[in-house]
């Protein structure tokens, strides 16, 4: 059965020129019909979920722009889980919100940080400023949510490493429980790439060396690089996302609303990403339009070993050998980029910094 639910919740206020998922700007007139469309198919795939579930995770576009009525709504509704998370804008986090997320069971919040440079923020068209960032981090404080992470971008137009350095240090300052740092992603063929290009090119460049100042940073000052791109502090709870570990580790999820993936006993389906088509279709009683994807177990354990290694925990090579390439692996070892212990893989330091290629070459 089903642990883990994942629940798209696309409205944003306006749309930032880097972003790539699936967003619908403004229409709040179309919330609360979207929140009846995301509990009508959650009542679809009950069935598909465990009894006691490990993972909520609301996630966007800004699921704190949504309608409070409709937010508090489908808060209410979606069944309890040991971990709730819910990603905010930092400009949507008032005093009332931090409170009410608290009150209606939400005990994991992930802040859109991206930086606190203003002139990077002004690049990725971010309306939050580097105070807007430290007063919704108090008003979560203060409301008893003990368990935030950060989102932060590297790789900017215009960012130097004195500006990375920066934002770690206001980072730390402010001291979240999770960090996840992102590499920016900008989409070629998009009116963001076509205005930064050349400047894009640079910061390609420059990845490899901000990669290593994150991980430098942040494990330097106590927290652990579990996964290639996150980081949590050392404390007596483990502070990893649950929901996002469950995804490295393979296990089972179930997704709601526009464009969600769902993984579930060997089949993998997505959403459509139209809104009007979702809402129709499942407030008629219907499922969604899928584009439905078997997934072989070939196809399974490649997976298996790509998101496994970039975790920090060793791989149990059991029952997923037959896609590892021996002779790579033997390679890798010597180089010093795998290490190899009592049937399990894992890559070294120096194998994570170098990251998806190590795992790449591994694989048959
Ligand atoms: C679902 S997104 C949006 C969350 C929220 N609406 C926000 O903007 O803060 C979650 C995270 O993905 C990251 N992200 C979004 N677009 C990205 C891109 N093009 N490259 C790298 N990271 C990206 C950002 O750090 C963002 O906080
Ligand atoms: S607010 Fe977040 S989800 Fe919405 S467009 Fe900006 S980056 Fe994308």
């Amino acid at each position: 059965m089903t642990r883990h639910l994942y629940v798209h919740l696309p409205f944003c206020a306006h749309r930032c020129g880097y972003c790539d998922f699936v967003t619908v700007v403004g229409r709040q007139g179309q919330h609360a019909a979207y929140v009846d469309a995301l509990l009508a198919e959650l009542a679809l795939e009950r069935d598909l979920l465990a009894v006691e579930l490990e993972t909520v995770f609301l996630g966007g576009g800004t699921p704190t722009f949504t309608e409070p009525q409709a937010l508090e709504r489908l808060l209410t509704e979606l069944p309890p889980a040991q971990e709730v998370t819910v990603e905010a804008n930092p400009e949507t986090v008032t005093q009332e919100l931090a409170r009410t997320l608290r009150g209606l069971g939400v005990n994991r919040v992930s802040l859109g940080v991206q930086s606190f440079r203003p002139h990077l923020l002004a690049v990725l068209d971010r309306v939050a400023q580097p105070d807007t960032v430290r007063r919704a981090h108090y008003h979560l404080r203060d409301a008893g949510v003990d368990n935030i992470s950060f989102d932060l971008i590297y790789g900017i137009p215009g960012q130097s490493p004195a500006d990375l350095e920066a934002d770690l240090g206001d980072t730390l300052e402010l001291g979240p429980e999770h960090l996840s740092c992102y590499e920016l992603e900008a989409k070629p063929g998009t009116r963001f790439t076509h205005a930064h290009g050349a400047e894009l090119e640079r910061q390609a460049d420059a990845m490899e060396s901000y990669f290593e100042l994150v991980v430098e940073a942040l494990t330097g000052n106590g927290y652990r690089w579990y996964e290639t791109a996150n980081f949590c502090r050392q404390a007596e709870r483990d502070l990893r996302s649950r929901h996002n570990l469950a995804y490295w580790l393979g296990r089972d999820y179930l997704g709601l609303g526009i464009g969600a993936v769902s993984t579930i006993r060997g089949n993998r389906w997505r959403n459509t990403p139209r809104l009007a088509a979702y809402v129709a279709e499942v407030a008629a009683g219907r499922r969604p339009a899928r584009e439905l994807e078997p997934l072989t177990s070939d196809v399974r354990m490649r997976e298996r070993v790509m998101l496994g290694l970039r975790l920090d925990e060793p791989l149990a090579v059991e029952g997923i050998g037959s896609v590892l390439d021996q002779t790579a692996v033997e390679r890798l070892v010597r180089l010093g980029l795998v290490a190899r212990n009592n049937g399990s893989l894992a890559l070294t330091p120096r194998g994570r910094m170098l990251g998806g290629g190590v795992t790449a070459d591994l694989l048959a």
